[in-house]
């Protein structure tokens, strides 16, 4: 039987390579499988707020040429001429409704970002903002990359970065913590205070950010990238618990970073990959990576990867 295993094993490798899907700036994405296709969601650019893709088959994406996804009016704590929308995510609550967690830039005190959550019945949108931000910490550099999680209990959260780094000055490295925030079943309404789960340490540079939750068999996987955006450091990693509040314990090498510059992909080598982000089925996972391969000046595109998660471990597939 060898003779028919070694080709299927050669197909197995050659999908091992994450596939670049966009070509175009598309930072930060999040995905979503819905009734009517695969959604992707990213921080402003092609000159909307939130763009948004599409695609049936998780490998053949397409913009949504002129759609913005949350096009405002803002709540008050935004400040609308300069919103600076980052990194949504996207989520169907069990009323069928749609909920979009995104960061936005304050237009109070120091104007750091805030994470607010937007609904509508469509996945498409327009998203209507709730009127209050779920989450500022103003004061440790605003709070940005929200991603949300619905547990196997049912039990809503949103995992987000404190953007301690934003108010880096004269060497000081600032905390980075990634914030786990319980919310109520409208996934919108906060309960409880927020609790810690990770932060950065030597190794990641000056930051961690960019979280997405997955639980596996009874583990959670926290995915972060680590390192500057703009820089060809940057990376995906992730961290294990088996409680959701933690400890959460960072993969060490060989099994993280899970993506660096310099790793295989069908059009060349990955330049700066990160803002990765699951499909809830925890079988594949979409993140940027510089467009060139080289730089962030040309822009960040859409890469997708098939994985595999199981055994404290994700694999690319
Ligand atoms: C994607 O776009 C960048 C920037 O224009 C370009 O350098 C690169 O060659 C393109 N990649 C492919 C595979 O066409």
């Amino acid at each position: 039987m060898q003779h028919v295993l070694i080709p299927l094993l050669a197909v197995g490798y050659a999908m091992a390579e994450p596939i670049q899907v966009l070509n175009l700036s598309f930072p930060d994405p999040a995905v979503i499988q819905t009734d009517q296709g695969y959604y992707a969601f990213a921080t402003q650019s092609n000159n909307v707020r939130v763009p948004v893709a599409r695609s049936d088959d998780f490998t053949s994406w397409t913009l949504l040429e002129g759609t913005d996804a949350l096009p405002g009016p803002y709540p008050w704590w935004v400040q609308s001429d300069d919103a600076q929308v980052w990194a949504p995510d996207v989520i169907q609550r069990d009323d069928g409704r749609y909920v979009m967690y995104y960061c936005a830039r304050s237009g109070q005190g120091t104007h750091r970002h805030c994470v607010g959550a937007a609904t509508s019945s469509s996945i498409e949108g327009p998203y209507t903002p709730e009127e209050d931000a779920i989450a500022c910490h103003s004061d440790e550099g605003g709070s940005i990359d929200p991603s949300g999680f619905l547990d196997e209990d049912g039990t809503r959260y949103v995992v987000y970065k404190i953007d301690g780094n934003s108010i880096n000055s004269g060497g000081t490295r600032h905390p980075t913590p990634i914030m786990l925030q319980k919310l109520g079943s409208d996934a919108v309404t906060p309960d409880g205070d927020p609790v810690q789960i990770l932060d950065r340490d030597d190794a990641d540079g000056p930051l961690v950010e960019a979280p997405s939750l997955l639980k596996v068999d009874g583990t959670y996987y926290l995915s972060f990238s680590s390192n500057m955006y703009n820089t060809l450091a940057y990376d995906v990693s992730f961290a294990t618990a088996s409680s959701i509040t933690g400890p959460y314990t960072k993969a060490q090498d060989p099994d993280a970073p899970l993506l660096v510059s310099g790793d295989g992909s069908d059009v060349g080598p990955l330049g700066g990959p990160g803002g990765a982000d699951f499909l809830d089925d925890g079988t594949k996972m979409v993140f940027h990576a510089f467009r060139d391969g080289q730089s962030i000046d040309s822009g960040r595109g859409m890469w997708v990867v098939d994985i595999s998660v199981g055994d404290g471990k994700i694999t690319l597939q």
